[in-house]
């Protein structure tokens, strides 16, 4: 078991522990007892069959989990762990659990052979673009429009699955340095003035604007919601498909956060 400041994390292996996970993604997205989506079987053939689930513990308690399974990149056949889902307890979540998690994901991979980790996010939750870019060092390289076609829990129901993909590779020193404790770098926090859906593009990186709170902006102004994220992901897609990655994801102010896209390899 690896020891953190106040988390522990641990490969998870047994029926139990698969449970415990169970309730705990039904806990964190809201689902109903029935639902079924994630279960303990399927946890146990996943992790007995080149899957990893790690657990993090907070006060000796399972309090989160992240899984993976194995999978192989279409052309070169790289090898790399695909991470379905990660999931922090309600109360527990924005304390570095979630954190401590992830490196434990990327410590279990590592010694099991793998260097990349691949997962999506929605690219309009800013915090979880912050997470997976600023405080874990991946990089955005692509979009996945309705990935999983419309969404059906409570809280988002109708909305499209619009997904970021995420490249995590492991050995790259950004993502080495933070394993290590170093402070989250936030790579470009000079002020800016953008609005939501705005582009600033330069020659190699551009800012895209988004709301600071999706979830907040979509009840405050419904009818604007669904125009604004098709806005902000066909810039994304314009810049992608221009061989611009995202790197960073920040907050500016009560409205407005902003992604910031610089080139493949080059120093963001
Ligand atoms: C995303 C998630 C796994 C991150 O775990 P966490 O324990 O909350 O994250 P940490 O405390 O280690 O890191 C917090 C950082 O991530 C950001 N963050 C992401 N989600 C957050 C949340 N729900 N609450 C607070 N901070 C969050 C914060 O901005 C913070 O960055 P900072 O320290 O620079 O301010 C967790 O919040 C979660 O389970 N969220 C709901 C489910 C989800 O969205 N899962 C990911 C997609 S499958």
């Amino acid at each position: 078991m690896a020891a953190g400041a106040a988390v522990a994390t641990a490969v998870l292996r047994t029926p139990e522990d698969f449970a415990r996970c169970e309730l705990i993604y039904r806990e964190v997205f809201g689902l109903a007892p029935d639902d079924g989506s994630l279960n303990a079987r399927l946890l146990t053939g996943l992790s007995r069959n080149s899957g990893m689930v790690i657990g993090a513990y907070g006060n000796g308690e399972l309090v989160g989990f992240a899984l993976s399974f194995l999978a192989k990149q279409d052309g070169d056949g790289r090898l790399y762990q695909y991470s379905q889902t990660a999931a922090v307890r309600l109360g527990w979540q924005g304390r570095g659990v979630g954190r401590a998690m992830k490196f434990g994901q990327r410590s279990a991979a590592l010694a099991a052979g793998i260097d990349l980790v691949r997962w999506t996010f929605d690219p309009l939750l800013a915090v979880n673009g912050h997470f997976n870019l600023d405080v874990l060092g991946a990089v955005a390289t692509s979009i996945a429009r309705d990935l999983y076609g419309p969404m059906a829990t409570p809280d988002d129901r109708g909305e499209p699955t619009d997904r970021f993909v995420v490249d995590w590779e492991l050995r790259d020193p950004a993502v080495a340095e933070r394993a290590e404790g170093a402070a989250t770098d936030v790579r470009e926090r000079q002020p800016v003035s953008i609005r939501p859906g705005e582009l600033r593009a330069g020659t190699d990186a551009a800012l895209l604007g988004i709301p600071a709170d999706w979830r907040t902006f979509r009840r405050s102004s419904p009818l604007a919601a669904g125009p604004l994220r098709d806005q902000i992901l066909e810039h994304a897609q314009q810049l992608m498909g221009a061989g611009l990655v995202a790197v960073s994801c920040w907050r500016l102010d009560r409205d407005t956060a902003v992604y910031r896209f610089a080139g493949k390899g080059l120093q963001p």
